[in-house]
């Protein structure tokens, strides 16, 4: 089988995690490389955090860069009282033994890309930080990469679409608003899921699907899942799945999405409106490229896969 190249940019993060674990899962996906931001946690924290679920796993080859300390133009405001304060849902998971790698993200990006032109997919699943700094040490990349999918941003496509950060803006936007405006100005080939698929009920764990991770002599994906996911249940009702909808939308051929071409405006600054980002009606701006919105999505059939792909069953 042909292989797909992807690189994650992650900020675990318990949702991150099951995103990463769902690419470790995938036979289709050859993950060529983890680059870490700050987000849910600090760099240093969310570094460790990839490296733990890579070596639960046995896949400690998959190579770790650690990226930016802060967003561009903001203090970080992490969100470990959401993700616990090991920012992986106290999963008790034994603490990293691999080192992080010596070279940059944006270096390691911009390497990886030169060499596989229009051949690697990015997936972002926490604020912007590393990609923007990517855009600015290597302008080239935007035009050979095969693509960028990020979570991030709530663009009143559905009726979930609010903020998680403030009541307009979503978590990853809100972080690095200044980030964000420079990946979707770029010109790269983007598609967004947003809070608009990702805070729709379909799309989330609740108890039962929690049942079908704890089944006996589960794998040990499944066996981590489902303490991220028990976790989430626990404290917050339910599991949102933000970040494996993300990687889901890189899994070829898979029919749980509907993306609508939009351009995106997002509000700069550390004013009341932070992070809120616009799917502008009509093509106001003739220079900003449209990106590719998640509007619709198969909530059952995303379900499945992930499911399915975690337990082996
Ligand atoms: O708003 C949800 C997003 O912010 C997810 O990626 C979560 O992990 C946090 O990074
Ligand atoms: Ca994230």
């Amino acid at each position: 089988m042909k292989k797909q190249l992807l690189i994650m940019d992650m900020d675990p993060g318990v949702d991150d995690a099951l995103a990463l674990l769902l690419a470790l899962r995938s036979p289709e996906i050859q993950l060529l490389g983890i680059t870490t931001t700050a987000g849910n946690a600090p760099v240093e924290m969310t570094s460790l955090n990839a490296m733990r679920v890579l070596e639960y796993l046995n896949a400690s080859d998959i190579p770790v860069m650690q990226g930016a300390q802060k967003p561009l133009k903001h203090r970080l405001v992490d969100a470990l009282h959401y993700h616990g304060p090991d920012g992986l849902g106290e999963s008790e998971l034994p603490p990293a033994i691999s080192p992080v790698q010596a070279i940059q993200p944006w270096d390691f990006i911009a390497h990886a890309a030169a060499s596989n032109p229009d051949k690697i997919t990015l997936v972002a699943t926490g604020p912007l930080t590393n990609i923007a700094l990517t855009l600015q040490h290597h302008p080239e990349v935007a035009h050979h990469l095969a693509g960028l999918i990020l979570m991030g941003g709530a663009y009143g496509l559905t009726p979930y679409s609010k903020g998680n950060q403030t009541p307009y803006a979503e978590f990853n936007m809100w972080q690095d608003p200044e980030a964000a405006h420079m990946v979707f100005a770029s010109g790269m080939n983007i598609h967004a899921i947003g809070l608009d698929i990702s805070l729709d009920p379909t799309t989330c764990l609740y108890e039962q699907q929690l049942q079908q991770l704890q089944q006996k002599s589960a794998p040990a994906a499944a066996q981590l899942a489902s303490k991220l996911v028990d976790y989430a249940i626990k404290h917050h009702g339910r599991c949102e799945m933000h970040d494996p909808l993300a990687l889901a939308a890189a899994l070829e051929n898979m029919e749980i999405f509907g993306f609508t071409p939009k351009q995106v405006k997002i509000t700069r600054g550390n004013g009341a409106k932070r992070g809120v980002t616009y799917a502008l009606i009509q093509k106001k701006t003739p220079s900003l490229h449209p990106i590719y919105i998640a509007n619709k999505v198969n909530g059952s059939r995303f379900l499945e896969l992930f499911l399915t792909r975690i337990t082996g069953k």
